[in-house]
């Protein structure tokens, strides 16, 4: 979070003052770092610098207008789960001729939506959507760049709900079933083989698996080269995991240097599709300590955010660091549990953290750029908090807190 630093004892985002942007837009508030977003992206881009690829940001990391504008800026290519997505991507500036859609269950419309927007490629989970994306390209009268994605069987080793690439998840085709179905889609004709995808899960801190993966993949362009079936990239899909607390992921170029040593010599454009890793420490969850309360078994800090604005502790046990924005003397330090206001047990942010806090103080929860605001919801009727992007020494409101009127807006009551 190189990003985020103490400065005369008070935490800032760049140049901006976190307890400035407290005061100016309230809590509980997103707030995402420009330059970090911009060096987590170039990263990438600059590793590949001189090997064909294109690195598609996975829009559902965090998809406000305001950061995939500034990828796009950067030449950032999307990965998309939605039609949704794809018009946030639009909306942001972002280049359609290098947007890749994923996922499961895409739908008719959504297809089509894609088709006229004139995206990069469909990476097809299964053989039912093939035969439904032939159908949908004909009625457009067009013709779908596809790519397979390929469930290699590789253990992530990460947790079970992130976990995508063995054959017990949803995701993918059966790798052994692949050539087949590569067939099926080259007698198809509105549909044009461009490649071949897998994205194993996220938060991987070794490349071992990613490399595994990669050769099963490589196995398979070969064998459908063999067959005439020639392949122009390769995705490997997201994954690389960050620094919450003690991890030690490879950096980018490391994790790159290692897929370039496999790819050899083959003439093959490699496209990746990282979301956490550019977004996740590009951003901090700030949040005030409402209510302290001492007990004999727990000490709970009763703070603004709640599980609806930042879900990952309770839904994977994940860890994120919480600091003080103006740490106050240590020898008043207890352990506290960080909870919020929602009526459940797993609401909290944290556990057993050592503190010296008041009523009042600011606390920065890190590493929360990515999977936090684009996973919040208004459970208990609270308004999504609001997101801030720091450039330099300005702050701009990249999306307002939600109001009442936004939290029903649609609904209606009966006339009588
Ligand atoms: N591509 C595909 C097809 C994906 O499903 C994902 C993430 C990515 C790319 C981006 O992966 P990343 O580079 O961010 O690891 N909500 C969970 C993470 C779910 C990831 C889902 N797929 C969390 O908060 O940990």
């Amino acid at each position: 979070m190189t990003h985020f630093s103490y400065r005369d004892g008070e935490l800032f985002a760049e140049k901006v003052s976190l307890t400035a942007i407290a005061e100016r837009y309230g809590t509980p508030t997103y707030v995402y770092s420009r330059a970090a977003l911009t060096e987590h992206f170039r990263a990438y881009s600059e590793a590949l610098n001189d090997y064909p690829h294109l690195v598609c940001y996975a829009v559902k990391a965090n998809s406000n207008i305001g950061v995939l504008n500034i990828l796009a800026r950067l030449g950032a290519g999307f990965d998309i789960v939605s039609v949704g997505e794809l018009e946030r991507v639009l909306a942001a500036g972002g280049d359609a001729s290098k947007v890749i859609f994923s996922g499961v269950g895409k739908l008719p419309h959504e297809m089509a939506r894609a088709l006229e927007a004139g995206i990069h490629c469909f990476n097809v989970e299964s053989e039912a959507e093939l035969e439904v994306l032939n159908e949908v390209a004909g009625e457009c009268g067009t013709v779908a760049n596809i790519s397979l994605r390929v469930n290699p069987d590789v253990d992530a080793k990460t947790h079970p709900y992130i976990s995508t690439g063995l054959k017990e998840n949803k995701f993918g085709i059966d790798i052994h079933r692949a050539p087949d179905v590569y067939s099926r889609a080259s007698e198809l004709p509105n549909i044009n083989i461009v490649g071949v995808d897998c994205h194993i899960g996220s938060q991987l801190t070794d490349t071992s698996p990613f490399i595994d993966a990669l050769q099963r993949v490589l196995a398979l362009v070969d064998e459908l080269s063999a067959r005439g079936i020639a392949l122009q990239h390769l995705d490997l899909g997201g994954g690389l995991g960050v620094r919450y607390q003690n991890e030690q992921p490879p950096h980018p170029a490391e994790y790159i240097a290692a897929l370039r040593r496999e790819l050899g010599d083959r003439d093959l454009t490699l496209v990746l599709e990282p979301g956490r890793s550019i977004a996740a420490n590009a951003g901090v969850l700030l949040t005030r300590v409402q209510y302290l309360k001492p007990g004999d078994e727990k000490n709970f800090a009763i703070v603004d955010a709640a599980m609806n604005d930042m879900i990952r502790p309770a839904l994977y046990q994940a860890w994120l660091s919480i600091d003080p924005v103006i740490p106050r003397e240590e020898g008043n330090s207890r352990h506290w549990d960080i909870v919020g206001p929602v009526c459940e047990t797993g609401d909290f942010l944290g556990k057993d953290r050592a503190l010296a806090i008041e009523p009042n103080d600011l606390l920065c929860v890190g590493s929360s750029g990515a999977y936090g605001f684009t996973m919040s919801s208004n459970y208990n009727s609270r308004g999504r908090a609001a997101e801030i992007m720091v450039d330099g020494d300005q702050a701009y409101e990249v999306r307002q807190r939600e109001s009442l009127a936004d939290l029903i807006r649609g609904e209606t009551i009966l006339p009588v």
